[in-house]
C-alpha cells in the first residue's frame, strides 16, 4: 500500500449506505487484524468486526447524525492510558487497511456500550471507542457536512504548533529533518478527536529520536482516554509512513531519568530511529 496516498485519502464519513460489508472486504480487514495484534509489550487486543443486521434496535450516534452505519470494529483495552495508545495504535492500522480497499470509516468515542452485549468487559478493562466500517452514500448529507465544519475537520494544526527540538524547543522546519518530513506530515495529517491533535513531537538531533507528548486540549476527551487513542493513531501514522520510506526504528517507552519532562506535556513514547 502506499501508505502516504492511503493517509492524504481518508476522512471520516458519516452517512453510510446501509448494507453490510462485502463477504471479501470482511475477509480482507479479518486477515489484517489477525496479522496485526502486537504492539510494543506482550498485551494482545482482540478486535473483532460486529454486523448488526436486525432492525430491532439502532445505536444513535452523534444524537442520531451518523447514519446507516451497521457495521463496527471494536474490542477491549484495560482502563489504563498505556493500553488505551495501544488500542488507538491497532485500530488506526485497520482503518487505514480499510481505507485502502475502499471502505470508509468512522471513529466514535462516545456510543453505547450495551449496544455491543456480545462483548465482554471484564473489571479493569473498557471499550474505549469504535471504529464505523461501511461505504459511503454517494452524496453527502448537509448534516455531514455541518459535522464536518463544526469540528473543523479538514483543517490541521501546523508545524511549528507540533513539531520541536528536543534540546533548543525551537520548531522543527520540514528541511532540517528530511528524511522524515513525510511521517512527520502524516501524523499532522491523522484524524483525533474533535480534531484537537494533541500529538506534540520533539526530535532529538543528538540521539535520533522522537519523543511522542501529549498535550491535553479537551479535559472531557482527557478523562475519557480519548486523548490515548489519538497518541495511538499518531504513532501508527509515524510508524507506517517511516517504514514505508525504509527508515528503520523501534518504539521504546523511556524513563524520566532519559526523556526529560515538558510543562503541560505527558510523555507517552519515543522512535528511535536505526
Ligand atoms: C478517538 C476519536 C474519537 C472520535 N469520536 C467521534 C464521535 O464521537 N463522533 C464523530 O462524529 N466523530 C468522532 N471522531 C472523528 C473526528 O471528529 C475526526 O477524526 C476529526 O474531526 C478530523 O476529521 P477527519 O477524520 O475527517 O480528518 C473521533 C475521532 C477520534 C480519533
Amino acid at each position: 500500500m502506499n501508505i502516504i496516498n492511503t493517509i492524504k485519502k481518508r476522512k471520516s464519513c458519516r452517512t453510510f449506505n446501509p448494507v453490510l460489508l462485502s463477504v471479501e472486504d470482511k475477509k480482507i480487514l479479518e486477515d489484517y487484524i489477525s496479522e496485526n495484534r502486537k504492539f510494543l509489550t506482550d498485551e494482545v487486543i482482540t478486535l473483532s468486526i460486529f454486523e448488526k443486521t436486525t432492525d430491532s434496535k439502532k445505536m444513535k450516534l452523534d444524537y442520531g447524525m451518523i447514519r446507516g452505519h451497521n457495521s463496527y470494529l471494536l474490542g477491549t483495552s484495560k482502563s489504563s492510558a498505556d493500553s488505551r495508545v495501544h488500542y488507538g495504535y491497532l485500530l488506526e492500522k485497520i482503518v487505514l487497511k480499510a481505507t485502502e480497499i475502499g471502505i470508509s470509516t468512522c471513529w466514535v468515542g462516545y456510543f453505547d456500550q450495551h449496544y455491543f452485549n456480545e462483548v465482554v468487559v471484564e473489571n479493569g478493562f473498557e471499550i474505549p471507542g469504535i471504529v464505523i466500517l461501511g461505504y459511503p452514500k454517494d452524496k453527502q448529507t448537509r448534516v455531514d457536512k455541518l459535522l464536518r465544519f463544526s469540528a473543523n475537520a479538514s483543517k490541521r494544526k501546523d508545524w511549528t504548533t507540533l513539531f520541536f527540538n528536543y534540546h533548543t524547543k525551537l520548531p522543527l522546519l520540514p528541511d532540517s529533518i528530511h528524511k522524515y518530513a513525510d511521517s512527520l506530515e502524516m501524523v499532522r495529517l491523522a484524524p483525533s478527536s474533535g480534531n484537537t491533535q494533541p500529538w506534540r513531537i520533539f526530535f532529538d538531533d543528538k540521539t535520533h529520536a522522537f519523543h511522542f507528548f501529549k498535550k491535553s486540549i479537551s479535559n472531557r476527551y482527557e478523562k475519557k482516554g480519548l486523548h490515548d487513542i489519538d497518541m495511538g493513531i499518531a504513532l501508527a501514522h509515524f510508524e507506517l509512513t517511516s517504514l514505508y520510506n525504509k527508515l528503520s526504528g523501534s518504539w521504546i517507552k523511556y524513563t524520566d531519568d532519559n526523556v526529560k519532562p515538558i510543562e503541560n506535556l505527558q510523555y507517552i513514547k519515543t522512535w528511535q530511529n536505526k
